[in-house]
């Protein structure tokens, strides 16, 4: 597997590939890989003949500093790890590759980009929806692969996708979880022993209410969420919501909606996470 760390580079590499009529697979990350996005690149790799991913820490995308400069950086195990899954190229730019002038861009999908992590964490899909489409142009992949932990983006990103017309097929691969059932998430490396152990209760917690849910209206699950995570051990729920799976929109009643996720944001110490699960 080939580092490359220019956009010049890089599309020197791959219009030798297009030329060959090679199909194109992208898998955007940020790095600190894990099976996760093991799952994300194998998957790439079945479905096209070549294999981008791009390994950058998005300053554009953080609103909050000290989580940009905590985020872990792991360059060495990642490269080992997309070996191993036979990625064709790593991308790996610097700030200033991607981001020469600053990008004074605006995207807006309201109201898919205005609840949960859009509330909470303003500005945040302006930066995802800024990396992504200066990914998208740079390697106009034919595919791009994205996980459903991140359910609100990958929604924001086919809203753009749609917007901007972009002739890529969007990819959501299914959340992969530890053994005992915590979302993999490139934070998880930040929790100390106990508060891995607390972290757990947040997966248990999203299936107990799945149960729930059967029985109960959308409210009362929502109470038993919030009960639940305020009854555990050194968790703060940041927010909890039922919402429509297409529209990310809060849902009064189960019948409104096709199908409905129940999406999650928890600080475990100073460790943001998120999950959420299909009812
Ligand atoms: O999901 C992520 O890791 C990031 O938001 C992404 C899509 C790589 C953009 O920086």
């Amino acid at each position: 597997m080939e580092l490359v760390y220019t956009i010049a580079d890089l599309q020197a590499r791959l219009s030798q590939w297009v030329k060959q009529g090679k199909t194109v697979g992208l898998v955007p990350t940020m790095g600190a890989l894990h099976e996760g996005h093991a799952s994300l690149v194998c998957r790439s790799v079945a479905e096209n003949d070549v294999t981008v991913v791009s390994v950058f820490v998005n300053p554009t995308q953080f609103n909050d500093p000290s989580d940009l400069a905590k985020y872990p950086r792991t360059l060495d195990a990642d490269s080992a790890l997309l070996e191993a899954c036979r990625a064709t190229l790593a991308f790996v730019p610097s700030v200033v590759e991607m981001y020469p002038t600053p990008d004074t861009r605006r995207f807006s999908y309201a109201p898919i980009d205005t609840v949960m992590e859009g509330k909470y964490r303003p500005g945040h899909f302006n930066g995802v929806c800024q990396i992504v489409s200066k990914l998208f142009d740079a390697v106009h992949p034919d595919r791009a692969y994205f996980g459903e932990k991140d359910f609100q983006q990958l929604a924001v990103i086919r809203a753009m996708v749609k917007q901007l017309d972009y002739p890529i097929e969007i990819v959501g691969c299914p959340i992969v979880r530890e053994v005992d059932g915590l979302a993999m998430s490139s934070r998880n490396a930040r929790l100390s022993p106990e508060e891995r152990e607390n972290a757990l209760r947040i997966s248990q917690t999203l299936f107990e209410s799945r149960t729930f849910a059967a029985s109960h209206t959308v409210s009362q699950t929502c109470r038993f969420v919030e009960d639940a995570v305020a009854a555990a051990p050194g968790l703060r729920l940041e927010y909890f919501e039922l919402v429509d799976g297409d529209t990310l929109q809060p849902i009064a009643n189960r019948r409104d909606t096709s199908y409905a996720v129940g999406c999650i944001a928890v600080f475990c110490g100073d460790v943001r996470l998120i999950d959420n699960i299909k009812y």
